[in-house]
């Protein structure tokens, strides 16, 4: 059983360093018929015993199913041994879409609170201060721990920050060793600097890291007795401030994945892979920041 190191933020804010992502669990953006969730709950219960808490869902994945099946994960577990997170979706962000979603999403994991509840990307249909407004008030009723966004640029982000009388402490954003978005666009240093999360989404680049960066990354794998994937996820949460989440329905990246967290690579390395890692993108190719 690992015990998984928190990260935590001036004003408070802490979360797992390292989480469990869900989605591709039980379909896409739609239920997938012939996936009866059995097979991804046991991915997250596999994850919950090897001692992660972290799980990252969202009302838009398998059309709510995937909270679901995270309900059926965490059922009979102390509640506040976890952390959850989930997403309001776009089309939901009017300010009673947003209060709608909160419950829908409560009801399907079976809690009565969210340990941090995000809007998944921005929507410039819907006004941001309405909102703002619903997660400042699921916050003061306590049905939300805490306040984030994702895939924010930094003037939106702070713009949210000035229509919140709440703390927003994390911003979820596509960031790996090869998309680095975060770095270029300023929004690392400006998470740094505002004592703001930030959570990389997709660390792996769903296990398609550029077919040279094996041979690029290789002393460093023999230096650390460690696989590519090992030295991805910890240059990511080797930075401070930086917390992620992957997918994992095969136990075997699981069993991987663990054996990133517990160990620290030398400064020197963590820059090196910054600079000079091979084919770096400076733009989501997913969603990029807006
Ligand atoms: N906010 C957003 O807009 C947003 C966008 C995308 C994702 N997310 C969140 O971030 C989580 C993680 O992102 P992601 O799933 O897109 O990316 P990821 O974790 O980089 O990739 C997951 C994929 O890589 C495979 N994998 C995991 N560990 C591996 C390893 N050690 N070696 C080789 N392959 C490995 C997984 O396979 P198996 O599943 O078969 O084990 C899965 O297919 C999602 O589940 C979701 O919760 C958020």
């Amino acid at each position: 059983m690992f015990t998984i190191e928190n990260k935590e933020l001036k004003c408070e804010f802490e979360i797992p360093a390292f989480g469990m992502g869900t989605w591709m669990m039980g379909g896409e953006t739609e239920r997938d018929a012939g996936n009866n969730g059995d097979a991804d709950a046991a991915a997250l219960i596999a994850g919950l015993e090897r001692g992660l808490t972290h799980i990252d869902t969202a009302e838009m994945y398998a059309a709510g199913f995937a909270e679901e099946i995270v309900g059926r994960a965490i059922a009979g577990r102390k509640r506040s041994n976890l952390f959850i997170t989930s997403k309001v979706w776009d089309t939901n962000l009017s300010y009673d879409g947003v209060l709608r979603a909160a419950e829908g999403s409560l009801k399907r994991i079976k809690t009565d609170y969210l340990d941090l509840y995000l809007i998944h990307k921005p929507n410039n249909d819907i006004p941001l201060k309405d909102s703002i407004r619903a997660l400042d008030r699921l916050r003061s009723e306590k049905i939300i721990r805490s306040i984030g966004v994702s895939n924010f640029a930094v003037k939106r982000l702070a713009h949210a920050q000035a229509l919140s009388d709440h703390k927003i402490v994390a911003n979820q954003v596509h960031y790996n060793l090869t998309f680095r978005e975060p770095e270029v666009s300023g929004m690392l240093d400006y998470c740094s600097r505002n004592d703001i999360m930030l959570i990389a989404w997709r660390p792996l680049q769903k296990g398609a890291l550029p077919a040279d960066s094996a041979a690029f990354l290789q002393p460093l794998c023999e230096k650390y007795h460690k696989t590519l994937y090992q030295i991805a996820l910890n240059w990511l949460i080797s930075q401070p401030g930086v917390a992620t989440i992957s997918t994992m329905r095969n136990p075997s990246h699981l069993d991987e994945n663990l054996g990133a967290l517990g160990w620290e690579m030398d400064k020197s390395d963590i820059e090196f892979i910054r600079e000079k890692f091979p084919e770096q993108q400076s733009v989501s190719d997913i969603v990029p920041l807006s």
